[in-house]
């Protein structure tokens, strides 16, 4: 496996493997690799000629109150996943080749942005779509593979790759979970053990919403209300930032449960901000979203 960090050295080998003829599959991640991620970038490995993996613990996507600083960077455990999964390439690049001193463009969405984690982490998804569109210029990918666990990142992404004719195809690989159904983050290492086992509710929350759907229930309101409740006696003390049935093409709340919703929540458990979603006849959609 290559490792590269300057985006020369990156760009000339982009530029040997695409005069090939072959087709560049990228995984952006921020380090912190866990199984979560070794299943994206398998998922990835099958649909291209040759794997790009990045790591990039990305400044601009998080707040200034978030853990920028104590995120966890653990660059050879990484290289050794992106070995075992196959990677061909593997792009870490320094801050500064990414954000000159006087960065100033940026990429911003106006519409998913609205509602679910957007008003609660102002300017997160604008430093998210920023570094993507940078990694997908770079890397030049045909494929790119992101994780259902950050569903409206990963729609926030397709919409851009629409809307700006970049010339990739994004795909969405299911979530990974633990036997408990806790989905696999790469936060979940900062809760304690007492709060390790509170964080099940959101995933149970989210059975809880399913189930009632597959039983026939088409109100939202109601299964959001059962899956708060569920969520606020079985993880609390949890500060609940929300829970809500939102459409997938557009993200925006539905009052009635059909395929093609995706039910989505987002809590605190001690210091720790946890995401989790469902998507209703997940597989009865796959090709309108393109998901794996
Ligand atoms: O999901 C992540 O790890 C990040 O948001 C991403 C897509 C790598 C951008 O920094």
């Amino acid at each position: 496996m290559l490792v590269y960090s300057s985006p020369r050295e990156l760009a000339a080998w982009r530029d040997r493997v695409r005069g090939m003829g072959q087709r560049i599959a990228l995984v952006p991640t921020m380090g912190a690799l866990h199984a979560g991620h070794a299943t994206l970038l398998r998922a990835a490995r099958a649909q291209a000629d040759k794997l790009v993996a990045s790591i990039f613990v990305n400044p601009t996507q998080f707040g200034p109150l978030e853990d920028f600083d104590r995120y966890p960077r653990q660059l050879d455990a990484d290289q050794a996943v992106c070995r075992e999964a196959g990677v061909d390439m593997l792009f870490c690049p320094p801050r500064e080749d990414m954000y000159a001193g006087d960065h100033s463009v940026y990429v911003v969405e106006g519409r998913l942005t609205r509602g679910l984690c957007g008003p609660h982490r102002p300017g997160h998804f604008r430093g998210v779509l920023t570094v993507v569109a940078q990694l997908f210029n770079m890397v030049q990918p045909a494929v790119a593979m992101f994780g259902q666990k950050d569903a409206q990142q990963a729609r926030l992404i397709q919409r851009m790759v629409r809307d700006l004719h970049m010339p990739v195809r994004v795909l969405i690989a299911p979530t990974v979970r633990e036997a408990d159904g806790l989905a696999l983050s790469s936060r979940n290492r900062y809760l304690t053990e007492d709060e390790r086992r509170r964080a099940c509710a959101l995933s149970q929350a989210l059975r809880l919403g399913e189930g009632a759907y597959q039983r026939g229930v088409r109100d939202a309101d109601e299964v959001c209300r059962q899956m708060r409740k569920h969520c606020e006696t079985v993880a609390a003390p949890v500060a609940i930032d929300y829970v809500e049935a939102v459409d997938f093409e557009r993200l925006e709340p539905v009052r009635t449960l059909a395929d093609g919703v995706l039910l989505a929540m987002a809590a605190r458990i001690g210091g720790t901000r946890l995401i989790d979603n469902i998507l209703l006849g997940r597989e009865r959609i796959l090709g309108a979203f393109d998901l794996v």
